[in-house]
């Protein structure tokens, strides 16, 4: 069953920017990672699923109910972390927390009192001039307190300490355990990679490739670290591959390249390497980075990825 809809979601702000005609699920249970720079258009699809904005095309809903019209229900079963978070003026920490219960209609404080200390919130004092990670954590504490069904988390981490950051991911693993349905946008790429089932690409406000994550172990373009005797042989080899059309090498680490080449073309790196003493060949796992990277640089063929 699909929890979350989103069906040719299309907002159009002027000047390219916005979300154009996007169109995404997420099923019961699963975790689908939103991937893209700052400007993406992550947070714009994110506000219209929530029914913060109204569509200038397509619809979006959560558990079959349309985002904009049911907002209020919406609220009741997600768990919504803003990218951006904005807090009401003159309330403490604690106010907030109290005015968030009763809206929510939260009976008992355990699970407030678990999160709070879980994630070291300090609610004392006034919400306006709290750390950005105490009014991160502050956003934290109350999109869970009513322990939704759905999560949605617009790049939650950010202003978190790496410490922070790790046990936020210890909480959305439990969480997922326990079946909750999350949407998580973000730009880490190993926070995408610890908790993401599927994810999809976002780019200048289109979904550019959508995959799930076990796609990378059995991706068809492969990267291979190939050694040979000594570090001349190395670089006669980079130069033969940076003429070729049907690999590609991103990096020499003395006598050792790693070659990039699609399952299609490994007959002609073999034939090439075989004029070579090679010592070694072994498959490199392609990281979500590496993945995410040919839809960022100008060469699409990775041809500009320099650290792998
Ligand atoms: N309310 C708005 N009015 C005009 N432009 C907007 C508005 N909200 C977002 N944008 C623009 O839309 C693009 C996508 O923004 P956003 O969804 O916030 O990206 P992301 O969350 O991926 O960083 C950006 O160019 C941003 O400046
Ligand atoms: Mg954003």
């Amino acid at each position: 069953m699909n929890v979350i809809q989103v069906e040719n979601l299309t907002k159009d702000y002027g000047y390219n920017r916005g979300v154009f005609n996007i169109s995404f699920f997420v099923k019961k249970g699963e975790t689908y990672g939103f991937l893209g720079p700052n400007g993406a258009g992550k947070s714009t699809a994110i506000r219209h699923l929530i029914g913060f904005s109204k569509p200038d095309y397509g619809k979006t809903s959560i558990n079959k109910f349309e985002s904009f019209a049911h907002y209020n229900e919406i609220l009741e079963y997600v768990g919504y972390i803003p990218g951006e978070i904005s807090l009401p003026q003159g309330l403490t920490g604690y106010e907030f927390i109290e005015m968030m219960k009763k809206l929510r209609k939260v009976k008992d404080d355990t699970l407030i009192n678990h999160l709070t200390e879980r994630f070291e919130l300090d609610p004392a004092g006034d919400t306006k001039r709290m750390s950005f990670g105490n009014k991160r954590k502050l956003a934290i504490v109350v999109a869970f307190m009513h322990d939704p069904d759905v999560l949605i988390l617009d790049e939650p981490t950010s202003g978190l300490d790496p410490v922070m950051q790790e046990i936020f991911i210890d909480y959305i693993k439990e969480e997922k355990k326990r079946g909750k349905t999350i949407l998580l946008s973000t730009h880490i790429f190993s926070e995408a990679e610890a908790l993401c089932d599927r994810l999809s690409i976002i780019k200048n406000g289109h979904i550019v490739d959508e995959f799930p994550l076990s796609k990378l172990k059995y991706a068809d373009d492969k990267v291979y670290k190939v050694s040979l005797e000594n570090e001349a042989e190395a670089s006669s080899l980079k130069d033969l591959i940076s003429h070729s059309d049907y690999a590609t090498c991103s990096k020499q680490e003395k006598e050792s390249l790693y070659v990039h080449v699609n399952d299609k073309d490994i007959n002609l790196l073999l034939k090439s390497l075989s004029n070579f003493n090679v010592t070694n060949f072994s498959h490199e796992k392609l990281t979500l980075e590496e993945y995410f990277m040919k839809y960022y640089i100008d060469d699409i063929e990775f041809k500009g990825v320099s650290h792998v």
